[in-house]
């Protein structure tokens, strides 16, 4: 008996040891992550405890004054707190109080020391910025060139396209100009604050992180193909009335050949043949009928006269624009064209009825010279 008592017993304790540590595992394991996320808790509440002060400030060694103040609303809001992302993930060299001493002198080189912790987490979106236009002029000594932070904000980062028209808002803030104008365009008026998705903001035209120079040679012959991306949409063009032929009329014309050429052999050429901004506008694009449009026949002759000086109004009447030839707009190229066409068969049929006369002609005479 006492020989099958002893493993029982040890069998038993086995089994609860077992159970015990598994317990315990249990324990560990669900523990854990609520503790941690109780200590990033922790840790914002310990920032807050001071920074939660609006009052408090600090002046750099460029006499700049600073707020410190962070808003408990703001983080609240942010993108990164619902998902767990605290001071500490950032501000990485921060832990307790004091801080370790300050690296930069002034408030631009503070926002372009710790904008740096956005690329650990969105590496890419922080390499394509490497090589944008923007940090072309930061590197050139431009330090107002923007970087994240001046886009997306630090503490209060939400998502940046609701509503789209927070984009051409976001870029505004230093290209005023710019998009003043195009708030008044067709593009950017009414249709944007609609949130509507058929229209252009900055970044369908320019690119987000990417931005490169709109101003060379190759995006200048690439142009067409940008409008074209919703003015060739036929869908698209229905709904406002329009024609989705602009682009393909354009390619026929001499100067969309012109352009054509030049794109596919020597993109980095400048050539002045038109492409659509020139006619149209760029930032400033209006509807054909309004009289502040560039090819509102008020205004399309010194619209040509840009590039074709000298020329008088009987050349704006004898081009077609983006129109298939009509007997209303152009009546006499339209009388042209039907006269040439109908011309050309009745020629053609002529000259097989001559021909055939001919032969049989020939064949006459030739029997008739056999008789005798
Ligand atoms: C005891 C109060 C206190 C606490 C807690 C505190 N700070 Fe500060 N913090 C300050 C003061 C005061 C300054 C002004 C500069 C200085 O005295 O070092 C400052 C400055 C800063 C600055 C700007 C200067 C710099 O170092 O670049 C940052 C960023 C900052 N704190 C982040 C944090 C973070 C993150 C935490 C939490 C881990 C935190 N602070 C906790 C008081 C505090
Ligand atoms: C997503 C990254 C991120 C998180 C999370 C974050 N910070 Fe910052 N913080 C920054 C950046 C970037 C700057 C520089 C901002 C600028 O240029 O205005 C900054 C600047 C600061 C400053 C200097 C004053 C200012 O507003 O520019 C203080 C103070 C500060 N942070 C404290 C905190 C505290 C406290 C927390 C947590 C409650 C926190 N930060 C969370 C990225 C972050
Ligand atoms: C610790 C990692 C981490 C850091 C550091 C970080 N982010 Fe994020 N970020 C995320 C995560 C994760 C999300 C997705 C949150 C979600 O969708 O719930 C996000 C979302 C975003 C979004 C919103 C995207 C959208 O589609 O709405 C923007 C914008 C953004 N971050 C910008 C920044 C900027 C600017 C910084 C630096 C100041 C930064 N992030 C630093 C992890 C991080
Ligand atoms: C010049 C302004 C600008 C700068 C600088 C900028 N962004 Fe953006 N970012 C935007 C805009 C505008 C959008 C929305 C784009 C859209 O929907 O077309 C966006 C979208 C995003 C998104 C969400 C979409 C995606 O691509 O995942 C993230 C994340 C983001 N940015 C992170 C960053 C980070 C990180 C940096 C710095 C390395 C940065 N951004 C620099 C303007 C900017
Ligand atoms: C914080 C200010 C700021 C913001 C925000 C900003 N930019 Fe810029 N941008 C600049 C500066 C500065 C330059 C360089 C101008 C120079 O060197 O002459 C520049 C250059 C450019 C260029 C190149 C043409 C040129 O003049 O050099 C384009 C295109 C451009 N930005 C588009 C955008 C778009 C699109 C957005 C929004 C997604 C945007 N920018 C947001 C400041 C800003
Ligand atoms: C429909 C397409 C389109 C949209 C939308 C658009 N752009 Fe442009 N942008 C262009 C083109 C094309 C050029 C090149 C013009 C040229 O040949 O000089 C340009 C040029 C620029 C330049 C450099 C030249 C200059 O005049 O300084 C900047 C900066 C710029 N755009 C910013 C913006 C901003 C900011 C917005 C939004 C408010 C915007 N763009 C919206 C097409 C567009
Ligand atoms: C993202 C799509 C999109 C892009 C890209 C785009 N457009 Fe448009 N465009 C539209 C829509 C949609 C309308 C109609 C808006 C309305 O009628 O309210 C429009 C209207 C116009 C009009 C006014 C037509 C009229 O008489 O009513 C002109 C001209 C025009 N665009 C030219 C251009 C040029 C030139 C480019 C390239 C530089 C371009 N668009 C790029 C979507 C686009
Ligand atoms: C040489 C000047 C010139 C060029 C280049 C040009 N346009 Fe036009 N566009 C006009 C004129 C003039 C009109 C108004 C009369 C007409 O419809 O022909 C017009 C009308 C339009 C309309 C209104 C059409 C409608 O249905 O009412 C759109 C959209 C348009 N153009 C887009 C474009 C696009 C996209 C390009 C480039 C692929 C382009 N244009 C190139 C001169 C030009
Ligand atoms: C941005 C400059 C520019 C604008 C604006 C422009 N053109 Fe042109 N156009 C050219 C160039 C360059 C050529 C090619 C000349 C060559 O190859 O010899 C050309 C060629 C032509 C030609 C054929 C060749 C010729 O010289 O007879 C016609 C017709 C023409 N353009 C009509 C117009 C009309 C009409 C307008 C106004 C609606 C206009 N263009 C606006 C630059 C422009």
């Amino acid at each position: 008996m006492r020989k099958i008592k002893l493993p029982a017993l040890a069998a038993g304790l086995i089994a609860s040891a077992l159970a015990l540590s598994w317990a315990l595992l249990v324990l560990i394991v669900s523990v854990r992550p609520a503790q941690a996320d109780g200590l990033a808790q922790e840790t914002e509440k310990y920032c807050l405890s001071c920074h939660g002060n609006p009052d408090l400030k600090m002046t750099l060694p460029s006499g700049e004054q600073v707020s410190l103040y962070i808003s408990a609303e703001d983080l609240q809001h942010s993108v990164h707190s619902p998902a767990g992302i605290e001071c500490e993930a950032c501000h990485t060299e921060i832990k307790t109080y004091p801080h370790p001493p300050i690296t930069y002198t002034t408030r631009r080189e503070m926002a372009r020391t710790y904008y740096l912790a956005c690329q650990k987490c969105h590496s890419s979106n922080y390499a394509k910025t490497q090589d944008s236009m923007h940090a072309q002029a930061a590197a050139a000594g431009n330090l107002d060139a923007p970087v994240c932070t001046d886009c997306h904000g630090a503490h209060n980062v939400r998502p940046p396209d609701e509503p789209r028209a927070l984009i051409s808002t976001t870029c505004g803030k230093c290209h005023t100009q710019i998009n003043q104008d195009y708030v008044q365009s067709v593009h950017g008026g009414d249709l944007l604050t609609q949130d509507n998705p058929d229209v252009p903001v900055c970044t369908d035209c320019h690119g987000v992180h990417n931005i490169q120079d709109p101003r060379t040679a190759q995006f200048r012959v690439e142009t067409p193909d940008l409008c074209a991306r919703c003015h060739a949409d036929a869908e698209r063009m229905s709904k406002y009335g329009l024609s989705a032929d602009v682009y393909g009329l354009y390619n026929l014309s001499w100067h969309g050949v012109d352009v054509a050429v030049y794109k596919a052999k020597w993109p980095t050429i400048w050539h002045e043949s038109a492409v659509c901004t020139d006619c149209h506008g760029i930032h400033n694009i209006r509807r054909t009928s309004d009289p502040a449009s560039k090819v509102n026949p008020a205004n399309l002759l010194s619209t040509c006269q840009e590039c074709h000086p000298g020329v008088g109004a009987n050349w704006t009447a004898a081009w077609i624009g983006h129109n298939r030839i009509d007997p209303q707009r152009t009546p006499f190229l339209y009388y042209t064209e039907v006269f040439y066409r109908s011309l050309t068969p009745i020629v053609l049929w002529a000259s097989i009825l001559y021909v055939a006369l001919q032969i049989l002609h020939a064949a006459v005479e030739r029997v008739r010279r056999s008789l005798p």
